[in-house]
């Protein structure tokens, strides 16, 4: 049996444990819409599953994927850049993911980027109910991706322990190997909808 499975398993296994029937996901990055359509199925039919992405094909792709696999019911596709989530989401959220990187089969230059990879988790965070979690496949070895590891790793170290339970996966004898980082929110100690920094706790 094998233990260690890619990032992108590693992901639909952690988001599974959170997703029931009638919950809400986020796809911050629809790609080619693998995580999108393992979200739908996930959420059920009352479900809803909000997929940012901002290329055409991505999205037209994705929309083929799931009218043939009959999901498109639950799914809201968004063109635009997943740092406006707030502007197109307005309720709580079970699990967000994102899968870092460029368009598989797509235009290698067109990849996600540090500043607006670190503001859409960070809007992500603070729409999670308790016990909610961004989980993360971060492929770094495109040509912004050493900046985007930086970013997001300093990011998270911001983030309040008594808040936050965060982990991240690594492939050590891997070169330039994805990093599974999953961000859950705990269930006690605040109230609020703004994400809790150290910084926030030391002022409170
Ligand atoms: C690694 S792919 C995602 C793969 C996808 N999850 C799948 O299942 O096929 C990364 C995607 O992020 C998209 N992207 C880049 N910048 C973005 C942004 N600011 N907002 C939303 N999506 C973005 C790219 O267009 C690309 O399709």
């Amino acid at each position: 049996m094998e233990l260690v499975r890619p990032v992108c398993e590693m992901v639909h296994r952690e988001a599974e444990k959170l997703l029931c029937p009638g919950a809400v996901a986020i796809d911050g990055t629809m790609g080619n819409g693998e995580d999108t359509a393992f979200l739908c199925e996930a959420v059920g039919t009352n479900g809803k599953v909000y997929a940012f992405d901002v290329q055409d094909d991505a999205i037209e792709g994705t929309r083929r994927r799931l009218k043939n696999a009959g999901l498109l019911d639950r799914v809201v596709m968004i063109k635009d850049g997943h740092q406006n989530i707030r502007a197109y989401v307005k309720e709580a959220v079970d699990v967000a993911v994102f899968n870092l990187g460029y368009l598989p089969g797509g235009d290698h230059a067109i990849t996600t980027l540090a500043p607006t990879t670190v503001q859409a988790i960070g809007e992500c965070l603070a729409l999670l109910k308790e016990e909610g979690a961004v989980l993360i496949g971060l492929y770094w070895g495109h040509q912004n991706g050493a900046e985007e590891k930086k970013a997001v790793e300093a990011f998270l170290t911001t983030l309040s322990p008594a808040h936050w339970a965060i982990a991240e996966t690594r492939f050590p004898n891997r070169e330039k190997a994805p990093l599974f980082i999953e961000i859950q929110k705990k269930r006690y100690g605040h109230g609020n909808k703004s994400i809790q920094t150290k910084d926030d706790s030391e002022n409170n």
